[in-house]
């Protein structure tokens, strides 16, 4: 203890932590002196930040202090190993969204990741890439320097590409294109050596039906299918979170890069418009203390959380934050608006002659799921390599591949008022921008990804409408950073979101009557089973669907300031000095497929920019 007071001490009086020789470790509010100073300090160790964290501490001279809300993970076995995920302990419970009034009032859950490694360490590993127009769009948007181009060198650099093995690969119509690869990067990136048989109708079925098998989707375009990618260590099929690598792997040789769990920043503490600290409050005792950031306060708090601190700190809508009496630092509107968050179906068969075994099996058969575990713990294939209850094939289609409706649905959103999709009396730089963002999704909606369809060949099917034209919000209701802000999905406030979704769902209903899944008896027992009217089918589907798959984005974005924007290119707050947001918040829009690959990519991107700033490049 004394020990650690001393260095505290000389943290505080701002002797770099090169001479001292201790190691990068999650630290104690108590160990920090009550007048810390470091030169970047985050809030939020998830994803990103933990991402940002190791790039800015490979400069040993400068030191890095990342403040997470929750705790370290104990490496349980349902965070580590991906047929016993999720580890519910590590979530963010309760909380709740706000009724949703397309969706008849109900609330939602609200996933999000609360420990050491945010989401990554909860989700289901999948590491996709978006479609290269959708990078694009970013970049039309305000995002300059943003495109697919300018993003392909940060994916491969965040990566180390496992390639199959060849034997494998090939009965299983696994391809893939090393020139889109990384292979010296901190995050694994597997193809599960393991399956179930009912794969192979699946994809028989999908093909017969004209979808195309793209040689790797992570090449800049992911419609088709093809097995998922995900960040899982190839040798021991354990998740590979942004604790696991972007903290142990670096933690032995970085005195200069700590982590203080458990710990809530409560807001960012300015001078004029310059930030310079964080408000911290432990989430257990409530002691209270403030660190200084002598280079930049970097917020990546995820899309639900760094919305809430910036509004907490004097950054948003400067009319909206007064009514909490919160002085108003910059006034930016677009602050925690422009949510958005992919749709969820689950669409439930009974197949009366399925294969065995099948994604129920590890649930269904005891004697299955113990060779199964002996196979996993000797590091042999097993279906415990597979993410629990999700598929390993993934299928994305643009619109036009999805339905022959796609003229009219299109003509559809073409005719919405966007003022009135956004509440009736929008803040007009909040209104220019979503108008722009309308324009260019509906003129890409056939071109990128919009319905996605994944089976895990047990009872149910998971259908994802990925391309929102609605948009909610997350707006503080209190100035406590203990009280959840108001997050409000908007879900399907424009119908045309639920003309897509229904899309999706007669997709899969013509996939499901093909001769190859045919074979395996599939009879619908919900949301719509025997429903062939398309207003029934969509009541149905209304009823049933969830407005969230925990990909929550785009609250603080990367857009022009006149367009409601709130990061520049280079990731800075508009307004202000010393401040960034380098986390899913600033991206302008949602792509289609899981997140977290452009999370790590985007991270990896922001963190270079804020080096060249400091010189330390
Ligand atoms: C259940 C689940 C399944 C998912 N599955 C997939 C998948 O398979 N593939 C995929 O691509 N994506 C998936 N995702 C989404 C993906 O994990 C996220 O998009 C990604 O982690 C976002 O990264 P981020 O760094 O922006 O935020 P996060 O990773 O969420 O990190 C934010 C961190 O900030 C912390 N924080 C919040 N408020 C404060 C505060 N006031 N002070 C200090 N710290 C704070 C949080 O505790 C959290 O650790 C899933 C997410 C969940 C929850
Ligand atoms: C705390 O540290 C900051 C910056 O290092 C300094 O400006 C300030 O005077 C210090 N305050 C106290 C009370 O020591
Ligand atoms: C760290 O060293 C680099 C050059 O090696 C220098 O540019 C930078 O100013 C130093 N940073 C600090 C915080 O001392
Ligand atoms: C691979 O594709 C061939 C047809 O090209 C098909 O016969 C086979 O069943 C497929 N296997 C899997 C596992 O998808
Ligand atoms: C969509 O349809 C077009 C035209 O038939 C085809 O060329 C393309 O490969 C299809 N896309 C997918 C993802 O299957
Ligand atoms: C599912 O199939 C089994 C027979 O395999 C049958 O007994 C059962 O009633 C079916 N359930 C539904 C909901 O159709
Ligand atoms: C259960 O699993 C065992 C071991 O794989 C297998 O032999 C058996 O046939 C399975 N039982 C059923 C009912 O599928
Ligand atoms: C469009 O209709 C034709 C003819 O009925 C059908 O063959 C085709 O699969 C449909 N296309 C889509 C994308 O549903
Ligand atoms: C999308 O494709 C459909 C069918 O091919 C076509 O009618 C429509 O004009 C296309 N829309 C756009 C915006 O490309
Ligand atoms: C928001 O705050 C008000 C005033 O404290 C309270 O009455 C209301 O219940 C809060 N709303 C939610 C959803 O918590």
């Amino acid at each position: 203890m004394r020990s650690t007071i001393a260095l505290s001490l000389i943290l505080a009086l701002g002797v770099h932590s090169r001479a001292l020789g201790w190691h990068a470790r999650a630290i104690t509010e108590r160990d920090l002196a009550s007048n810390a100073t470091y030169d970047f300090v985050i809030a939020g160790g998830g994803t990103a930040g933990l991402t940002v964290a190791d790039r800015l501490s490979e400069t040993l001279n400068v030191s890095v202090l990342v403040i997470e809300f929750g705790p370290f993970d104990q490496r349980e076995d349902e965070v580590m190993i991906p047929g016993l995920f999720p580890a519910i302990p590590y979530f963010w419970l309760p909380l709740m969204s706000t009724p949703q009034t397309a969706l008849g009032g109900t609330s939602y859950t609200v996933p999000c990741g609360r420990v050491v490694g945010g989401g990554s360490m909860v989700n289901a590993m999948f590491m996709s890439r978006g479609s290269a127009v959708e990078y694009d769009t970013w970049a039309q948007l305000g995002a300059t320097g943003w495109t697919w181009r300018d993003l392909l060198p940060y994916f491969r650099k965040s990566e180390t590409f496992n390639r199959p093995d060849p034997i494998y690969a090939a009965e299983h119509n696994i391809t893939w294109d090393d020139s889109v690869h990384g292979f010296q990067g901190p995050v694994p990136v597997t193809i599960a050596p393991y399956d179930y048989p009912g794969s192979a109708n699946f994809y028989n079925g999908a093909r017969s039906l004209g979808i195309r098998a793209p040689k790797d989707s992570q090449a800049g375009d992911a419609t088709g299918i093809y097995r998922l990618q995900r960040a899982v260590d190839a040798k021991t099929q354990a998740r590979s979170s942004a604790r696991v690598n972007h903290y142990d792997r670096v933690i032995d040789t970085r005195p200069n890069y700590h982590v203080l769990p458990s710990t809530a920043v409560s807001k960012v503490v300015f001078q004029g418009t310059s930030a310079v600290g964080v408000e911290y409050i432990n989430t257990a005792s409530g002691v209270k203390g403030t660190v200084h950031a002598s280079k930049e306060a970097i917020i990546a708090a995820g899309a639900v959380h760094t919305p809430q601190i910036l509004q907490l700190s004097g950054v948003g809508d400067a009319s909206y934050l007064s009514k909490f009496g919160i002085e108003s630092v910059a006034d930016l509107p677009g602050v925690g608006q422009n949510l958005q968050d992919h749709l969820v179906l689950s669409v439930g068969y009974n197949f009366t002659s399925n294969l065995f075994p099948n994604g129920g099996s590890l649930r269904t058969n005891s004697t299955y799921a113990a060779e199964q575990r002996a196979l996993y713990n000797a590091q042999q294939p097993s279906a415990y390599d597979l993410s629990t209850s999700t598929g390993n094939l993934f299928i994305q289609l643009p619109l036009s591949n999805l339905t022959n409706a796609s003229a009219s649905i299109i003509s559809l959103a073409e005719t919405r008022d966007p003022a009135e999709l956004l509440g009736g009396n929008p803040d007009p730089g909040v209104l220019q921008g979503y108008k722009k963002q309308r324009k260019l999704i509906i003129s890409s909606l056939n071109a990128s990804g919009v319905g996605d369809i994944s089976w895990n060949t047990d009872f149910a099917t998971s259908l994802y409408m990925v391309k929102p034209l609605s948009r909610g919000s997350v707006r503080i209701n209190s100035t406590d950073v203990l009280t959840a802000p108001l997050i409000d999905f908007g879900a399907i406030t424009d119908p045309t979101d639920l003309e897509m979704l229904l899309a999706v769902y007669l997709k899969n209903r013509e996939l499901m009557a093909t001769p190859d899944i045919a074979i395996l008896s599939p009879v619908e027992t919900s949301p719509a089973p025997g429903l062939t009217d398309k207003d029934a089918i969509k009541d149905a589907i209304k009823k049933t669907l969830t407005p969230t798959n925990a990909h929550h984005c785009c609250t603080a974005a990367m857009m022009k300031r006149e367009d409601g924007g709130v990061v520049d290119p280079q990731s800075r707050v508009y307004g202000t000095k010393r401040l960034s947001v380098v986390d899913i918040s600033a991206w302008p829009l949602i792509v289609a497929g899981g997140p977290m690959g452009s999370v790590y990519a985007a991270a990896e991107k922001a963190a270079d920019t804020i080096k060249a700033r400091h010189g330390l490049l």
